[in-house]
């Protein structure tokens, strides 16, 4: 605490110190008054430059997952966002900075003032995890990449630092990475579409041309798995491409599955008439009343008011389903090949 308090101090005065300078507060990278203009990360010029003006593990990777189950039938969704040595070194397990280890992600990005409408709706549907517990998944992520993006570190940001900026930058650049480097797109783009067994040397090629550089494309026993794509970052925070270190374990023709059952897109899925039902059945005559239309279901939106209740939104073909989580729907999913079955009118069990 007194660390923190020196530390913040020191901020302050290196701040007024260059008060002069103009500000520029990039909201993907908060950087320090001082950095120079246009320097790339794991370049000559980077080399020494302060954490705060670009990230010192200045290889980033956005890795993308092919996963059935996960997200709509026609998108890719976010593994992680991962900062590498510039020779292509991971981070330690553990993170890089044991004070913002953080177990409570989903809160901590839910109660961020400045997060926009939709936020957690477009985190729950792009970065989702196979094992069906996103809160989990977002932490660990965060706590052993995202505390390792120096830019992010809050005494770059100084006196104007607030409480989990650096959290939800994190999240909030990787799911803008995710839509503007869209994979579903270019590889269809290139006729290569899911339900097939393409070549991978023409996956590479897609890529290449889209982005001017090579991605790394893995695959899991001849199956697409994931897609790496590799940046750099410059001192303005722009995230450049540049050629991934190795083209990856898939070889020749592999296994594009298309995904099957539990995936409604959710462009396709528009607030309905039952959205206020499930919390409108939280009193006990309202459950007492028989509902002649069957159980709710449908993907519900803003306020609720019984925490816990959950409403499948496609009851017995869709895993996703909407909870009640401190008064707001959230969008969750079912652990991957579970689908959500409606119980009563608040709950609902994965089966
Ligand atoms: C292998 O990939 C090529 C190019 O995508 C395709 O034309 C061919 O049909 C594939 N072969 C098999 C056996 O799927
Ligand atoms: C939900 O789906 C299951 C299986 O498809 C069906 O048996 C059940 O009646 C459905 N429940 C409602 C409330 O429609």
């Amino acid at each position: 605490m007194k660390f923190l308090t020196i530390a913040a101090s020191l901020a302050v005065a290196t701040l007024s110190a260059v008060s002069a300078l103009p500000v520029n507060m990039n909201a993907f990278q908060p950087r320090a008054l001082t950095c120079p203009a246009d320097v790339l990360s794991c370049t000559s010029a980077s080399a020494g430059l302060d954490g705060c003006c670009v990230p010192s593990m200045g290889l980033i990777l956005l890795v993308q997952q092919w996963y059935n189950g996960l997200g709509p039938a026609d998108e890719f969704t976010i593994h992680g966002l991962w900062p590498d040595t510039c020779s292509g070194g991971q981070g330690p397990a553990t993170g890089c900075d044991a004070a913002r280890v953080y177990s409570d992600i989903d809160t901590r990005l839910r109660n961020y003032p400045a997060a926009p409408a939709g936020f957690m709706d477009e985190l729950n549907t792009y970065w989702s995890s196979y094992k069906g517990d996103n809160n989990a998944f977002w932490s660990h992520e965060w706590s052993k990449h995202g505390t390792c993006v120096s830019t992010l570190a809050p005494s770059c940001s100084g006196s104007s630092y607030v409480q989990d900026q650096d959290v939800f930058n994190y999240f909030q650049t990787t799911l803008a990475l995710r839509k503007q480097y869209n994979l579903y797109s270019v590889l269809s783009g290139a006729g290569i579409n899911p339900g097939s067994t393409p070549d991978s040397d023409d996956m590479h090629t897609a890529i290449k041309a889209a982005y001017g550089v090579d991605a790394q494309i893995n695959c899991a026993s001849g199956v697409l798995s994931e897609i790496w794509l590799f940046f750099k970052v410059n001192s303005a925070g722009a995230y450049v491409p540049v050629e991934a270190l190795t083209p990856g374990s898939c070889n020749g023709n592999i296994s594009y599955p298309a995904k099957s059952g539990s995936v409604v897109p959710t462009s396709s899925i528009k607030p309905s008439s039952t959205t206020t039902r499930a919390s409108a059945t939280s009193t006990s005559t309202a459950t007492s009343t028989a509902i002649p239309t069957g159980l709710p279901e449908g993907r519900q939106y803003g306020a609720c008011s019984t925490n816990g209740a959950t409403v499948c939104v496609k009851n017995g073909s869709s895993n996703q389903y909407s909870k009640c989580v401190s008064g707001t729907w959230i969008l969750n999913q079912c652990k991957s090949g579970l689908v959500c079955y409606s119980d009563t009118v608040t709950s609902t069990h994965c089966a």
